[in-house]
């Protein structure tokens, strides 16, 4: 076993004298260029447990004493006592750029590694998957590289350092924060480690060193090669090969012969061009996302093969057509997402299994497009975006919120910026999935990105470039270093405005709307609505698909972290266990619950958002019901309607639910054409709606045959009445007759007592903020107008033959409001007839309607009305109208802090039972917003995390007459004027009955 190598006391690192924590201009020392040579096959691991110690500061002296870490991982998910911390914008550390703070905690990993005997003559390079925030290189105590970038891999040359059939130790030193930590300054936890793998190849002296590839809609394939040989001079006669599917590749001699001709060609660089044309190539698209299996060759002169590399090829073009964005000549939407790199158990170290959970989840749902927000993210997924179909906005390592003007005409940053982009583009180059380049976020503007720019522009002209710092100073600006108006947030209706001023220029695709923080997204198919309907606009990425919670012991607080899996499971944590946001691990400078702001919970559990999104993006679609049949659409861009099958299901109010098998027509994208109507519509039973169920009709990568695809709906019939006056006439007969004097009760403080019923009737307008309500500021309001604490007070009880009318008054702060409710008996119940009277102060509050509470063991929900999943006026009313029946506990999704959860919109009646099936049935007058849940909208609010939430045993019943939208003002616009509650006065009513 070798010794361990210590900095002895007066021993000088050089990589240390350096210091290259504070020094922006080195980017990296001793580091290998970039490629996209596929080296996996014959590497060898070096993931495991290294030997591990934690400095307290880079140049603090090493210890004798280790204990272990994992790799790939991050450190501060591994027992260290340096914890994950939060911060959106702000640095977690005071000094400016480029300077680190003299705390800075220092991993110094270590293990020996035995390489192969056989490996003796070869090339040998480590790689190191990705460390945050600088990586120090030696090898038996030698300095070897240093590398910066947390999010590419770093490579580098030790063939002259190690002993093939002999052992060597590696040690990595990682830097937690350094100048670089700057424009690493993306909205996520600090941590620090090795958080990608690394390996260990070899490869001959001889050997591809690059593999440039580039596939045409239209079947042309060229494919360029550079070469190198590690002894300085290529040889004589080296060549290259290739082949696609088993069919070779032809080597470009135009291109050989002008090389040859402009005297371009090296004795120490080789390039050869390839190519191939592909007859009737299947072409790539998110939705067709064909590929070839490229080998690409080199041989030396005898023909034997020195090097290989494989790719999967997809023959597409992306290219701006006037202000649209076209793949293949099409103008496709993106309904794309923001996705970082996150686990709550590992951090930012994910297998390529979770990648490809995340990306077969977002298939599911209808998302098309991701951002690798705000980096590069792990190889694996550009891989798997190619396979399963995703256009990827790649984006480099760059932001540098904190300090972002400063940095981003700072000449010593200038270095970084250019080797940032350009690595990314070097690593990524050969993928289909990626169709632009995104130089960064939030790092405000300057000569650091053009230069970035015009670096990406030479080497890869094949692709637009983005970057919303540029294209927030115009989005019509041709002189700026974006080809799209990539804004994040905008007005929907100033979208709508630019794309109909006749001055757009750049195709209007936002880089981040619809910010998903808790109980969010509300207007979302408005905006996909607009972006349908108005040439020019072409959509967006949702931020963001991810809620970071870090899984966490409630006891010491501690994150789980590997070990961890188990302990949580649809959304929610094991006892004794919570989801982590900023601030749990005893940060002092932290942004809280900011961090979980996706569309699926920290264990990848869709968000009902996800729901809605999936009907949002539905590929076939119910346009009309007519006389002759159901007009049906194909609103995709590439392909028919073969891959789905579907079933038709008609659900009246009456409570019938009919179904029958679909034959879906033969249509081209955007085509169009009527159906028969399958079902003789009955001639009585109210309301009644037509459902096309839609499935997967045969096994997808990413779904298996018959899994849910959308679930389009038309209204067949309207109800015939208002409701409250039909379900009186069906069931209650001649009121006067069957009136039961005992079955209504209503104390002298005008209350009522039913046996079911726990707690009264009352008047509520309050709702537990949501994350918008807090950040965008109606809670603070609601809060001084006193909405949460208004004290009632009766007026008068009058009983007038069988009804009582009950006139009360709510006062808050600044204002009072009237509320009047009449009881009436009715066969079997009582019909509650309300009215309240908002005065002019009261402009947008939460919601206007009653809350009561029942008995405990009525624990299923049964509804005709918008469902299954959570809707509010603004977000998820489109769900298909139906009956849907959800035990009461599954209503309620546990956002990572508490708040109003678990409504329903559209509601006509619901059933509350028991498993005998007594219980209580409430009719509505109207479609109404309903929420029921075992919290008081007070447990809610008093709560900080799901955790401290204590389920009451009877249920909390909310029926609103008027319930606020949840908008996005937490980042972003907030809802939209008409789905706020207006002041003057609200009318609504319901009938109880027993089971
Ligand atoms: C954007 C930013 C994201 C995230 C989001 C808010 O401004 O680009 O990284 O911070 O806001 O959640
Ligand atoms: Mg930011």
């Amino acid at each position: 076993m070798n010794a361990h190598t210590t900095n002895g006391p007066g021993a000088v690192d050089p990589l240390l004298a350096l210091r290259p924590w504070e020094a922006p201009e080195v980017t990296s020392w001793g580091r290998l260029p970039m490629n996209a040579v596929d080296r996996r096959s014959g590497c060898l691991s070096l993931d495991g447990d290294w030997r591990f110690q934690l400095l307290p500061a880079p140049d603090a002296p090493v210890g004798g004493e280790w204990s272990s870490a994992h790799v790939p991982g991050a450190w501060t998910l591994q027992g260290t006592d340096d914890l994950p911390q939060y911060t959106n914008i702000r640095m977690p550390f005071a000094e400016f750029p480029p300077g680190s703070p003299a705390t800075n905690p220092t991993g110094v990993y270590e293990r020996s590694v035995d390489v192969p005997a056989e490996w003796a003559g070869r090339r040998i390079v480590l790689q190191v998957g990705a460390a945050e925030s600088v990586l120090l290189v030696h090898v038996d105590g030698r300095p070897v590289g240093i590398s910066k970038d947390s999010h590419l891999a770093a490579e580098f040359e030790l063939t002259d350092l190690v002993r093939p059939g002999g052992r060597t130790l590696v040690r990595l030193t990682v830097v937690k924060w350094s100048d670089a930590s700057h424009i690493e300054d993306q909205d996520q936890w600090w941590h620090g480690g090795i958080t990608r793998s690394v390996l260990l190849y070899a490869t001959d002296p001889l050997r591809l060193a690059d593999v440039t590839v580039r596939a045409r809609r239209d079947g042309q394939l060229r494919v360029d090669c550079q070469v190198r040989d590690a002894r300085g001079a290529l040889p004589e006669g080296w060549s290259v090969s290739g082949d696609l599917d088993g069919h070779p590749l032809t080597r470009d001699r135009e291109f050989d012969r002008v090389n040859a001709e402009e005297e371009r060609v090296s004795d120490f660089l080789g390039e050869a061009r390839l190519r191939a044309t592909v007859p009737e190539v299947r072409t790539w698209t998110a939705e067709t996302p064909e590929l070839y299996d490229l080998t690409v060759r080199l041989h030396r002169a005898d023909g034997t093969v020195a090097d290989t590399s494989r790719h999967r090829v997809g023959f597409r073009d992306v290219e701006i057509v006037g202000r649209d964005l076209l793949v293949n000549g099409e103008r496709v939407f993106i309904r794309g997402v923001n996705r970082h790199d996150f686990h709550p158990l590992t951090g930012r170290t994910v297998s390529q299994d979770d990648m490809r959970a995340d990306l077969v989840l977002l298939k599911r749902f209808g998302f098309n497009a991701i951002r690798t927000a705000h980096y590069p993210n792990d190889p694996a997924l550009y891989e798997l975006a190619d396979e399963l179909g995703f256009y990827v906005v790649d984006e480099a390592d760059i932001e540098s919120h904190d300090h972002a003007h400063e940095i981003a005409d700072d000449p010593r940053y200038l270095g970084a910026f250019v080797d940032r982009v350009s690595r990314m583009v070097l690593r990524d180059k050969n993928h289909p999935s990626v169709i632009i380049w995104s130089l960064g976020n939030e790092s405000d503007y300057g000569a650091n990105h053009d230069a970035a720019a015009g670096w990406v522009r030479r080497h890869d002209p094949t692709r637009p470039v983005q970057y919303e710092g540029a294209a927030k100073r115009g989005w019509a600006d041709p002189d700026l270093a974006s080809d799209i108006a990539c804004p994040m947030y905008a007005p929907l209706e100033d979208c709508v405005a630019h794309a109909l001023s006749g001055e757009q220029t750049k195709p209007l695709i936002q880089c981040e709307y619809s910010h998903a923080l808790g109980n969010s997204n509300g207007t979302l198919a408005d905006h996909w609505a607009a972006i349908e309907a108005t040439p020019g606009l072409q959509g967006g990425f949702i931020w963001e698909f991810w809620d970071h919670g870090i899984l966490q012991r409630v006891n010491d607080g501690r994150p789980v972290g590997r070990g961890g899996a188990g302990l949580y499971d649809n959304g929610v944590t094991a006892p004794g266990h919570r989801w982590a946001y900023g601030g749990d691990f005893g940060e002092t400078i932290h942004d809280g619950a900011f961090i979980a702001d996706g569309i699926v919970f920290p264990d990848r559990t869709p968000k009902p958002v996800m729901y809605e999104h999936r009907e949002i993006a539905a590929p076939v679609r119910i346009d009309c019901f007519r006389h002759e049949g159901v007009v049906l659409s194909n609103h995709q861009h590439f392909r028919g309607l073969d891959w789905l099958s579907a079933e038709w299901e008609l659900s009246s109010a009456d409570g019938r639910t009919l179904t029958a098998r679909a034959e879906l027509p033969d249509l081209r994208p955007g085509g169009t054409a009527a159906v028969p109507m399958p079902f003789e519509l009955p001639e009585s039973g109210g309301e009644a709606w037509l459902t096309l169920r839609v499935t997967t009709a045969e096994d997808l990568p990413w779904a298996p045959r018959g899994t849910e695809v959308c679930a389009p709906q038309v209204r067949l019939r309207a109800a015939e009445r208002p409701l409250a006056t039909a379900m009186a006439t069906a069931t209650d007969g001649a009121e006067a007759e069957s009136f039961d004097a005992g079955s209504v009760e209503v104390d002298d403080d005008g209350l009522l007592s039913h046996p079911l019923l726990t707690v009264a009737p009352t008047l509520s307008l309050w709702r537990a903020p949501t994350d918008n309500d807090e950040l965008g500021g109606a809670a603070l309001r609601w809060r001084a107008w006193g909405l949460d604490s208004m004290v009632r007070k009766v007026v008068s009880v009058h009983r007038d033959g069988p009804g009582v009318t009950v006139l009360a008054e709510y006062a808050g702060a600044i204002a009072a409001v009237r509320h009047r409710q009449v009881f009436t008996p009715v066969e079997g119940g009582v019909r509650v007839e309300e009215w309240a009277e908002l005065p002019d102060d009261l402009h947008d509050v939460a919601r206007v309607g009653s809350v009561f509470e029942t008995v405990p063991g009525l624990d299923l929900l049964e509804w005709f009305g918008q469902g299954p999943w959570e809707s509010y006026p603004d977000r998820g009313a489109g769900a298909p109208v139906g009956h849907h029946s959800v035990p009461v506990d599954a209503l309620f999704t546990p956002y990572l802090r508490p708040q109003e959860s678990g409504g329903r919109h559209g509601v006509r009646r619901f059933t509350l039972s028991a498993p005998d099936a007594t219980g209580l049935t409430v009719a509505l007058d109207e479609p109404r917003q309903v929420c029921v849940t075992r919290y008081r909208a007070a447990d809610l609010t008093a709560a900080t995390h799901h955790d401290e939430l204590v389920p009451r045993p009877g249920c909390v019943v909310h029926i609103d007459a008027a319930h606020r939208g949840l908008g996005t003002a937490s980042c972003g616009p907030d809802t939209f004027p008409s789905y706020l509650v207006a002041p003057g006065v609200h009318r609504w009513s319901w009938t109880l009955r027993v089971l």
